[in-house]
């Protein structure tokens, strides 16, 4: 039996600061050379197939983190998505941005923006990037909107207040990959996770491979998808 392509793939990109700590290097060189992997995993997911990838780039949690550090990630996070247009173009990418936008600085908003719309109309893959997202967080401003405009709660069901939700849209991942060794959720896709399968890997995000992203893909088709039924299924 062929086995499906599993349509939306969420990646936790973890482990940039310990890849560059064990080298004597500064966390920023780790995040660096973590972009260089997302631009290739991108590209892998369009030639594979798949429909779309959720990129966990930045969580909401994050800005918990020193300054230093924050301001470094957003600075890369501007001038890769300056640079990425063009290949966003070439590729097909529609590119969008799931998370709490209010707290971005405006220049970054506004790259942001340029680029949803400059590539909305494209159709090979979308590449979703979390950033400033927490699922929690997610959550909470979709019940608010829902308040908000005086939704009746007769009509509300799991697929309206997915409609609700930044991944508006797009089906609930299939599989989601966690690099660096942790296997936890970290406030990712909270609600649309609800029947991912999870691979979790030791391998650092910074050495993480197009090879393995198959791999990846491989080991979900192997998976047997019940969703609570008894019998067997693939999606
Ligand atoms: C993931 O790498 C990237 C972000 C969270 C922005 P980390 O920065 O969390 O790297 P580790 O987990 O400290 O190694
Ligand atoms: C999750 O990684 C967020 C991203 C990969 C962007 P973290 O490194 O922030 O998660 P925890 O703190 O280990 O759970
Ligand atoms: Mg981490």
């Amino acid at each position: 039996m062929k086995r499906a392509i599993p349509r939306h793939i969420g990646i936790i990109m973890d482990g940039n600061g310990r890849w560059a700590e064990m080298r004597g290097l500064p966390r920023f060189e780790g995040h660096k050379r973590g972009v260089e992997r997302a631009r290739e995993i991108i590209d892998a997911a369009g030639t594979v197939g798949v429909d779309a990838v959720s990129l966990y780039a930045f969580s909401i949690e994050n800005w918990k983190r020193p300054e230093d550090e924050i301001k470094v990630i957003m600075g890369l996070l501007e001038s890769t998505l300056k640079n990425q247009l063009e290949s966003f173009m070439n590729g097909g990418v529609r590119f969008r941005v799931i998370g709490n936008r209010e707290r971005l600085s405006p220049n970054i908003r506004e790259i942001i923006e340029l680029t949803e719309q400059a590539t909305a109309a494209n159709r090979r893959l979308t590449a979703q990037f979390a950033i400033s997202y927490g699922g929690r967080d997610e959550i909470i401003r979709a019940v608010k909107r829902a308040l908000r405009e005086r939704l009746d709660p007769e009509r509300l069901d799991d697929a309206l207040f997915s409609d609700l939700l930044d991944t508006a849209g797009i089906p609930d991942p299939d599989l989601i990959i966690r690099t660096s060794g942790e296997q936890r959720i970290s406030n990712f896709l909270t609600w649309q996770s609800a029947y991912a399968e999870f691979f979790f890997t030791d391998t650092l995000w910074p050495d993480f491979t197009p090879e393995e992203f198959l791999e990846a893909i491989h080991d979900f088709q192997m998976r047997d998808r019940r969703f609570g039924k008894v019998k067997g299924g693939v999606r």
